[in-house]
């Protein structure tokens, strides 16, 4: 189901991406490159770079890298596919109909569709309030001092008391009873026939990051079962993989988001300046959630409600933090109940203060397991401490390990070196972290090896990508096999193939890969940081050690394998002669 090679690249080479990314990121140049901040992570210096010659861009913060087709896969969160199609429209390319198999196509058009129906609907809603009938709920909302921008701005609208008209609407518009309820938006009854799913209630529609509505939310005024009422889950909102306020966080530039509970927080904290607040979609933060955020940040700051369920629901989120890698915090709104009557009422002065405050995870969950323990009784305690030691032991890192023990230690009046002990003791009965002091484990050694070894294969790959006419002295020496990682040997047989026909373009064979984490490595691959040697006869002593340690080290890979790959012995045997010869070789650079 995808476009012709030709034509992707055809598309690729007329989107020059300097000219693309300079639409998305304020670039300067700097020597051959342009560099601006990196709009992957937050940082304060620049390290994102764009090369305008090899078409590719790659931040040498955080890794992340690509051709103009991974750009947008990763900062609109585009499909390769979309990608392709925003790209050909920019360009004027006429792109032909794709061939989708019957069933692709039966479910893209189901969702194109859905798509469609609720952007009618959000339109509708967001009439309504604005019309006599509406104004009931635009009062509601102006009571909960929301300001005509902030109601414009995320959309909010109005469902009527009728219990059939957006039905009757969209029905108008052409679309069938079977697609409304496919949409969340009618449920059938056999007496009263289709009916509107919202009613009476001021909505929230919910965005995707592109902005687009895949469902809502609707609020009663005043009270009420249910509060809120959700659209369910359908083919375009899958509810674990959105977050509430996304579409405009993810631009807000910050070195962190906040986390909260409901559409009210979210929007009043924006209305308050916090344009970096989302939430869940009433329901509990998910993996799929906390791996969204990991996109755009490295910490989430939660403003979970301050009563025992939000309490306990911060828990669970913490731990799910941790194991996608985010680093949490909790934010204190005591004495309010959630962000949005905290800002009410102290102002968004005093939130940015308890912002800058946010409690540590761990120290959080160490501080709500205390409540549990009488410390007054010495039995309690001592449970305490264990349970401290036991939770410890969760750092893999010694210094983290040490720090946060010395933290704890220090809040509840522990001893250190007697949680220490405690901690190691636990560490070690239940193998749950290696000892304080251990020695360099074997496992760790061999790691930094395979490393280095692939490191030096990506430096040999960058500076053939960066001296293309290289390639014709040492193709008699070097082979794709002599890159042992698979994906390497796979980038370099392209490559390779591309070099001989004289048809080389580095940005042209990312797209060869079709998931963005291949399109990331390779062109990590082509950008692996070369030293700024100046003279020539330094530099050709450099490529050429670099030459001779690829090939030494693919000879030490086969000769490990001989016996359980027939073809090793062949490359054992081709390759020693081969770095023979090189050795012998010298090989020029220009100037
Ligand atoms: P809360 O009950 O904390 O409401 O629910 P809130 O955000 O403070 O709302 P206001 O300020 O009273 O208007 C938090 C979130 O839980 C979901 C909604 O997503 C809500 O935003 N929820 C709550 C439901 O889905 N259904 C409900 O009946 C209640
Ligand atoms: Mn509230």
């Amino acid at each position: 189901m995808y476009y012709p090679d030709e034509l992707i690249e055809e598309v690729r080479s007329k989107n020059d991406i300097v000219e693309v990314i300079s639409g998305y990121v304020r670039m300067q140049k700097k020597g051959s490159a342009y560099f601006g901040l990196c709009p992957f992570h937050s940082e304060k210096s620049p390290s994102f770079s764009v090369s305008g010659a090899k078409q590719m861009y790659y931040c040498f913060g955080c890794g992340a890298g690509g051709n103009v087709f991974t750009f947008l896969m990763n900062y609109e969160n585009f499909t390769f596919r979309e990608s392709i199609q925003e790209l050909a429209n920019r360009a004027g390319i006429d792109l032909p109909e794709l061939e989708y198999s019957e069933s692709a196509k039966k479910e893209a058009d189901k969702k194109g569709i859905l798509l469609e129906i609720n952007k009618e609907a959000a339109k509708y809603f967001y009439y309504q309030l604005r019309q006599p009938q509406g104004k009931i709920g635009y009062e509601y909302l102006l009571k909960r001092e929301l300001s005509q921008e902030t109601i414009h701005k995320f959309g909010l609208g109005f469902a009527n008391k009728t219990s059939n008209d957006l039905v009757a609407y969209l029905k108008s518009k052409g679309y069938k009873d079977q697609q409304l309820v496919e949409a969340g938006l009618a449920g059938a009854d056999e007496k009263y026939g289709l009916h509107d799913k919202f009613w009476n209630r001021v909505i929230f529609p919910i965005m995707d990051i592109n902005h687009r509505a895949i469902g809502f939310g609707g609020r009663v005024m005043g009270d009420g079962n249910p509060k809120y009422l959700n659209s369910p889950e359908t083919l375009v909102f899958d509810k674990s993989r959105n977050l509430y306020g996304l579409n405009f966080a993810r631009t807000s530039r910050k070195n962190h988001m906040i986390l909260c509970e409901g559409y009210m927080d979210v929007i009043s904290l924006h209305q308050a300046g916090f344009t970096q607040a989302v939430a869940s979609l009433g329901t509990a933060f998910t993996m799929g959630q906390a791996t969204l955020l990991k996109r755009y940040t490295e910490t989430v700051l939660l403003a979970y409600d301050s009563d025992e369920a939000g309490t306990k629901a911060a828990l669970r989120a913490l731990n799910i933090l941790r194991e996608t890698g985010l680093m949490g915090k909790v934010i204190d709104l005591k004495p309010y109940k959630d962000p949005d009557e905290l800002i009410k009422n102290l102002g968004a002065e005093e939130f940015s203060q308890r912002l800058d405050k946010a409690e540590n995870g761990f120290l959080f969950e160490i501080r709500v397991l205390q409540r549990d323990f009488n410390l007054k009784d010495p039995e309690e305690k001592t449970r305490f401490h264990r349970e401290i030691a036991k939770r410890l032991c969760q750092f893999s890192e010694e210094v983290e390990r040490d720090n946060y023990l010395e933290a704890v230690a220090a809040s509840y009046h522990i001893g250190y070196e007697n949680l220490r002990k405690l901690m190691q003791s636990y560490a070690l009965k239940n193998g749950m972290a290696k000892p304080i002091e251990r020695p360099k484990s074997g496992i760790q050694s061999k790691n930094t090896q395979e490393e280095s070894i692939r490191k030096n294969q990506r430096l040999l790959i960058t500076w053939l990508v960066e001296e293309p006419y290289l390639y014709t002295s040492v193709k008699d020496f070097l082979s794709p096999e002599d890159f042992t990682d698979e994906l390497y040997r796979e980038v370099a047989e392209k490559l390779f193939e591309e070099l001989k026909s004289e048809k080389f373009s580095p940005a042209g064979l990312v797209s060869m890969f079709e998931e963005e984490e291949k399109q990331r490595e390779v062109a990590r691959l082509f950008n692996t940081k070369l030293n700024m040697l100046t003279t020539k006869p330094e530099r050709e002593k450099a490529f050429h050690d670099i030459l001779i340690k690829v090939k030494e080290q693919s000879l030490e890979y086969y000769s490990g394998r001989l016996g359980s790959d027939v073809t090793a012995i062949n490359r054992v045997i081709s390759g020693k002669v081969a770095l023979e010869n090189l050795k012998k070789t010298h090989i020029s650079l220009k100037e």
